[in-house]
């Protein structure tokens, strides 16, 4: 189930899912959070610095779970989740290292990674909180619309044409963009206890629309998501437009 909470805008969005996630942190401080890259999560992840830095809000017990990697790019490449996570909020919290888990677009045997990636989810017992942005095309992650399926595990996914080209403004060289990632796939996704979406913009309200309203379809991945029991859309009005 979907619960939408629009908000005016950017600003507010990120303030409100950064008050979710100090709030679970602050009640359980053992916490397992699924983590999301994208210019959408920056104004959060700015506000949980801010939390930590000034209201003491305490990662060290916290363990997060990141949902995708590109595959084969250099792990200090600027266009790497990893470099993404570490710069925008691992590097200025006091995260333990050992409890941060990002897929490795490098891993010599693929297969073997995204099923111990998926060990550690199970491990964990899923995420309590799952952060999740939604792409132009309705990818959650790096599961990208197809036709057929849903695909539940990990896996190495190739990248669709209209994904590489609006993530190339990630890359200084728009022919460097990657052509596959590892994601995290669906089962991982909603094994979370709750799922927060955060979406704004005139850009996502297609998506947003298919997500809430549209039928459940591979075609738009983030549909699935009603079919999860606690969903918080956080979206702000030009996001909402299509609600109007
Ligand atoms: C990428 C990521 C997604 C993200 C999406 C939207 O493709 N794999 O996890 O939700 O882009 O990104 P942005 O927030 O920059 O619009």
């Amino acid at each position: 189930m979907i619960k939408i909470m629009k908000v005016p805008d950017y600003e507010t969005m990120s303030l409100a899912a950064a008050r979710i996630i100090a709030a679970q942190v602050r009640i359980k401080p053992d916490s397992v959070l699924g983590l999301a890259t994208g210019s959408t999560q920056i104004g959060l992840y700015n506000e949980l610095i801010r939390l930590h830095q000034e209201e003491d809000l305490d990662f060290s017990q916290v363990t997060t779970i990141n949902l995708d990697e590109y595959c084969g790019l250099p792990s200090d490449h600027p266009g790497c989740y990893r470099y993404f996570m570490d710069t925008q909020l691992f590097n200025h919290i006091n995260i333990d290292p050992k409890s941060v888990f990002v897929p490795d677009g490098n891993a010599e045997d693929i297969d073997a990674h995204c099923r111990t990636y998926d060990d550690i989810i199970n491990f964990y017992g899923g995420t309590d909180i799952q952060v999740l942005g939604v792409g132009e095309n309705g990818h959650i992650a790096f599961n990208e619309p197809n036709n057929n399926y849903f695909i539940a595990g990990t896996h190495e996914a190739k990248l669709t044409e209209d994904t590489i080209k609006v993530n190339s403004r990630f890359f200084d060289d728009p022919d460097e963009t990657p052509r596959s990632a590892i994601t995290m796939g669906m089962a991982g996704i909603m094994s979370a206890k709750t799922v927060i979406m955060l979406a704004s913009g005139i850009k996502k309200t297609e998506a947003v629309y298919g997500m809430v309203r549209g039928e459940v379809t591979p075609m738009c991945p983030a549909s699935i998501l009603q079919l999860h029991p606690r969903v918080i859309l956080i979206a702000d009005t030009e996001a909402c437009s299509c609600f109007d």
